[in-house]
């Protein structure tokens, strides 16, 4: 049976464990030809810059090829053809999809339909591949990956998802701050508009846009307070990381003296997704998650 990556929830605490071992190991070199005459489908119905950049780059280091397809190349699935009929015949010339996307919907009947495993590269529910780079950063700054708190500051979209149910697998406390109608329809973790309340003990501050892609576009007024600046750093822990998915809107959801500031480990944790990436390839063609 294939294994499919739509969700972070699809992993237990011991693949995710196992997978940023191997992702670990690849930092320091230890690359193999894991994914020899493997080929690789990329489908992106949205831009991209690190999810992109990444897959393509670490099916080439493992010895793989990927075909890279937008929208305007293939068609948008369910619209110039069946989403089966699309899953069908993608599996028929690739070991593997990597697929972003508007809907998560759209994505479980494309997965479902496809013979061989898919991978979410984000859709409008979650983003798993990121949150597996995220908590390879978070291990490697705080030197452990239990006992430490994230409060995620802003708009309740995919990123935050993502981290919440990994905090739920893992057992580490996460928190949301941001306007009550931008919260996440998720009754398990602490969410509140009181940011003093969300940040304290924060070991981790974590930020995304306030208008993900294909939202409807959201007003900047409710946000504002969910500002991450220097103000609101201070209100964790004085050494608190700073985290961002990217791409950041500077002067938005978070200041340049904060991005760009010694807290920040922002661009680290964009370079975790090449580590991070290697790692679920070579777990998903390994058949080990
Ligand atoms: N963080 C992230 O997924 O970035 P891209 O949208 O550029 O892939
Ligand atoms: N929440 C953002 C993440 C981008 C990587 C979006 O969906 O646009």
């Amino acid at each position: 049976m294939k294994k499919d990556f739509l969700s972070i929830a699809d992993l237990s605490q011991e693949q995710i464990l196992e997978l940023l071992d191997v992702a670990a190991m690849q930092k320091r070199g230890m690359t193999a030809e894991n994914l020899a005459k493997k080929q690789v489908a990329l489908y992106f119905e949205k831009p991209s810059l690190r999810t992109k950049a990444s897959f393509e780059v670490s099916v080439q280091e493992l010895g793989g090829n990927f075909s890279y397809f937008a929208t305007d190349e293939v068609g948008k699935m369910g619209e110039r053809e069946s989403i089966e009929d699309f899953a069908k015949v993608l599996s028929a010339y690739f070991d593997a999809i990597v697929a972003r996307v508007f809907s998560h919907a759209d994505l479980e009947k494309f997965a479902a339909a496809a013979s061989v495993p898919v991978i979410n590269a984000l859709s409008d529910h979650e983003h798993p591949c990121q949150v597996l780079a995220d908590l390879l950063t978070i291990r490697e700054k705080l030197g452990r990956l239990k006992d430490f708190k994230i409060t995620f500051l802003g708009d309740g979209n995919n990123v935050a998802l993502s981290l919440a149910l990994a905090a739920e697998i893992l057992g580490f406390e996460f928190a949301l701050a941001g306007p009550e109608q931008h919260q996440l329809d998720y009754k398990q973790i602490t969410q509140t508009e009181n940011l003093d309340e969300a940040l304290k003990d924060a070991d981790v501050i974590y930020t995304d846009t306030w208008n993900s892609m294909g939202d409807t576009k959201k007003s900047d007024e409710p946000m504002l307070p969910f500002q991450l600046n220097t103000e609101t750093l201070k209100k964790a822990k004085p050494e608190a990381i700073v985290m961002h998915c990217l791409p950041a809107h500077r002067g938005k959801e978070i200041t340049d003296e904060v991005i760009d500031g010694p807290q920040s480990v922002v661009f680290e944790q964009a370079a975790n997704r090449l580590p991070a990436q290697k790692a679920l390839l070579i777990k998903i063609f390994a058949k080990t998650i």
